[in-house]
């Protein structure tokens, strides 16, 4: 087993396409890596340089003891899943599967051994003499799993793997992933722009934005404290408030409620607050910080409703997320913004403040 390192990644296509810019990384053995980021953040090309379908024009990849960077794709021991799923059409489900090993000159004795497990694990058994054609989504690509697993890599490398799948058997496949990842040793990377996906499967997510890293921390830390607005707006459904107030006197002011800044600020003239409606609530007695606005539109999710409302004495607007049991009369309302559950963004740099 062998980790995997990237070293001052670059890939420069002309001055104005820069899909990477300067990304080090490291991923140990078990562990599961997520690129996380909007489409064209630089996620794929990233993938394709780990995996040598791609030279970089700068920095080096290493696997193990071993600088990998001028080696071809075939001698780094990697094994990738497509979104494509890239299935020889022509081949019947063993044959896809045991296509890598039969190359790699394996007996027949021990790629028979490895597809048979491989369909075990991945419930294939019944559809090893159908053709890729004959099979659903789901199905081709728990094929594709298959031919990567069977390999034995180094290092796994999977580039968005469920998003071709409709959501119920994304979610299916992502409970079946998960598990089948928590067996392996060999370092995984996988790039989404699905930030359950990255939430739920991954020991750590690098979220990446215009070829640059925002913050690489295990999922609940990029939840609980995003490093800068970007991270904050980008994880979490619904999205974060993220509110441009003025300040006096070391508070903000948001409506007619005046919010302590913490103390990293020093007498800023604005500050960006955060705060994600599921952390909001109703006003109990004894809350510090509550603002009181106007409801001008209810979605019904089914286990809450998220509030849109005017925050009265101001301009903003804040969405709070209640359970459906809980019930208020007429258009105001009173919601609680616990402190310990705001987020504090410099105005200029948008990096988070303690
Ligand atoms: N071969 C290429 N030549 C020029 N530009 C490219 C090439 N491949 C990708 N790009 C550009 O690099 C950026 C990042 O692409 P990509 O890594 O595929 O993004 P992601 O996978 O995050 O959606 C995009 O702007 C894309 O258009
Ligand atoms: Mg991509």
């Amino acid at each position: 087993m062998a980790k995997l390192e990237i070293k001052h990644l670059n890939k420069t296509y002309n001055p104005k396409v820069v899909p990477v810019k300067d990304l080090s990384l490291t991923v140990e053995d078990g562990e599961f890596l997520t690129l996380l980021g909007p489409s064209g953040c630089g996620k794929s090309t990233t993938l394709r340089l780990i995996a040598g379908l791609e030279q970089p024009t700068r920095g080096d990849v290493v696997i193990g003891p071993d600088v990998v960077t001028h080696k071809s794709a075939g001698d780094r021991d990697i094994a990738m899943v497509f979104q494509s799923y890239a299935l020889y059409p022509h081949m019947n489900v063993y044959d896809n599967i045991a296509s890598g090993l039969k190359l790699r000159k394996m007996s027949s004795t021990d790629i028979q051994q490895r597809v048979a497990e491989a369909s075990r694990v991945l419930n294939l058994d019944d559809l090893m003499r159908r053709k890729p054609g004959q099979l659903s989504g789901g199905q081709r690509q728990r094929v594709a799993l298959g031919r990567a697993l069977v390999r034995n890599p180094a290092v796994f490398l999977l580039d968005e793997p469920l998003s071709n799948l409709d959501a119920l058997l994304r979610e299916q496949v992502r409970a079946e992933l998960k598990q089948l990842f928590e067996k392996q040793n060999a370092p995984v990377v996988y790039v989404t722009h699905d930030q359950t996906e990255a939430m739920t499967l991954s020991s750590k997510v690098a979220v990446l934005y215009q070829g640059d890293l925002q913050q690489l921390d295990p999922p609940q830390q990029i939840y609980s404290r995003p490093a800068n607005q970007f991270v904050a707006g980008f994880i979490g459904s619904p999205q974060m408030n993220l509110l441009t107030l003025r300040c006096e006197n070391q508070s903000a002011i948001l409506g007619e409620t005046r919010i302590p800044l913490p103390s990293s600020a020093v007498s800023p003239r604005e500050i960006v607050l955060g705060i994600r409606p599921e952390h909001t609530r109703l006003t109990t007695p004894g809350d510090s910080t509550t603002i009181t606005g106007q409801v001008y539109l209810v979605e019904n999710l089914g286990m809450s409703n998220l509030l849109s409302i005017k925050v009265q004495g101001g301009e903003e607007t804040i969405r709070a997320l209640l359970p459906t049991d809980q019930t208020w009369s007429g258009e105001t309302i009173s919601v609680a913004l616990p402190s310990n559950q705001l987020h504090w963004f410099d105005v200029q740099s948008q990096m988070r403040l303690e």
